[in-house]
């Protein structure tokens, strides 16, 4: 309703992870890069880490984009929640490998020689696991024995966890050194920066469609950056209802005051730390709005816990 008031041809600010919104910081361009660097060169087993909401998810959309622009084949498995047999049903079933058998040494057998074909006809095969902080020590375990897929000079399989803070933590435990030594390269996504906000902002309102004057003004965007501790997640949604309101009150120039009204609708000054959903949340509970909020509280109060360094503006 508010698009052709701000002369917009789509929604800015969706919370859906759409790679054509990709705002590339130097950190998210050394993330892709290494990702794409480490699938090129067969370096065999990567991660992908990083605060809830800072990208993640995106940034796999464009790497998955860019894999399927080189005829790469993939496997991208997004419910975490599964078991080791599961795990090979998933593999199998998104590399499209028939195989009639659910017993996993067939079904490894069958995937070793598929990839094999796949390396001799020059092409790469990438799994891609994300919200990979769900997966169980056993899976874990699986996914050790699948960097064993190899020739003797490269890996047949690529592969890339990706997930919140607490995969760093669980490949830290003791029993899952063996794996831990396999991680070639290591990728991080990380809240923005005041002046990456502002950039930030103005590149969703361009690809949305924006031409004219800014939308948002200086003040309202560094209220963005207060609340949101610059998680994009965050900021989308400050921005979505800063709009919804600003278009309500017929402005053209978002105030800070909207965004601070916002912030405080959405009690992002007050949350709570909450723990850690203990495992329970699928990837499409995370949408829904009473999981989502508790999402950003999560975020918002590890943050608060130890800012990030960048941060310097204070909460009026
Ligand atoms: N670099 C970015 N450029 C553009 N949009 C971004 C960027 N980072 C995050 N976003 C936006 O923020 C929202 C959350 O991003 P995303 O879902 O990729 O985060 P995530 O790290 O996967 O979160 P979670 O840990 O909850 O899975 C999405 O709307 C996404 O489009
Ligand atoms: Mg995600």
């Amino acid at each position: 309703m508010y698009k052709s008031f701000f002369g917009l041809k789509e929604n800015p600010f969706n919370v859906n992870p759409d790679p054509r919104f990709l705002f590339l910081t130097q950190q998210i361009e050394e993330a892709l890069a290494g990702l794409m660097y480490g699938i090129q060169t067969r370096k065999g087993f990567i991660t992908l880490t990083g605060e809830v909401g800072t990208g993640k998810t995106t940034l796999i959309n464009r790497l998955l984009d860019w894999l399927h622009r080189k005829n790469a084949r993939t496997a991208f498995l997004f419910n975490s929640r599964m078991n080791s047999n599961q795990l090979f049903d998933f593999i199998l079933a998104e590399f499209e490998i028939p195989c009639e058998s659910r017993n996993k040494s067939q079904q490894l057998m069958k995937l070793n020689h598929w990839l094999l074909e796949r390396y001799r006809a020059g092409e790469t095969a990438v799994v891609i696991i994300d919200e990979a902080q769900n997966l169980t020590y056993p899976v874990l375990e699986e996914i050790r024995l699948l960097t064993n897929l190899e020739t003797s000079t490269d890996k047949l399989l690529q592969i890339v966890l990706s997930g919140q803070p607490e995969l760093e933590e669980k490949l830290k435990l003791p029993q899952l050194r063996q794996l831990r030594q396999r991680i070639t390269l290591r990728c991080k996504t990380a809240p923005l920066t005041t002046e990456q906000t502002f950039d930030y902002i103005a590149e969703r309102l361009r690809i949305a469609g924006a031409t004219g004057e800014p939308i948002f003004g200086k003040e309202a965007v560094e209220t963005v950056h207060v609340y949101s501790l610059g998680i994009p997640r965050v900021v989308n949604l400050l921005c979505e209802h800063a709009l919804v309101n600003s278009y309500v009150e017929q402005k053209r120039v978002v105030t800070g005051k909207i965004v601070e009204d916002v912030a405080r609708e959405f009690q992002l000054d007050e949350v709570e730390p909450i723990a850690p959903a203990g495992g329970q949340q699928t990837p499409a509970d995370v949408y829904n709005s009473e999981s989502f909020l508790q999402n950003l509280g999560e975020a918002l109060s590890r943050f608060r816990a130890s800012p990030p360094a960048t941060t310097t503006l204070k909460r009026k």
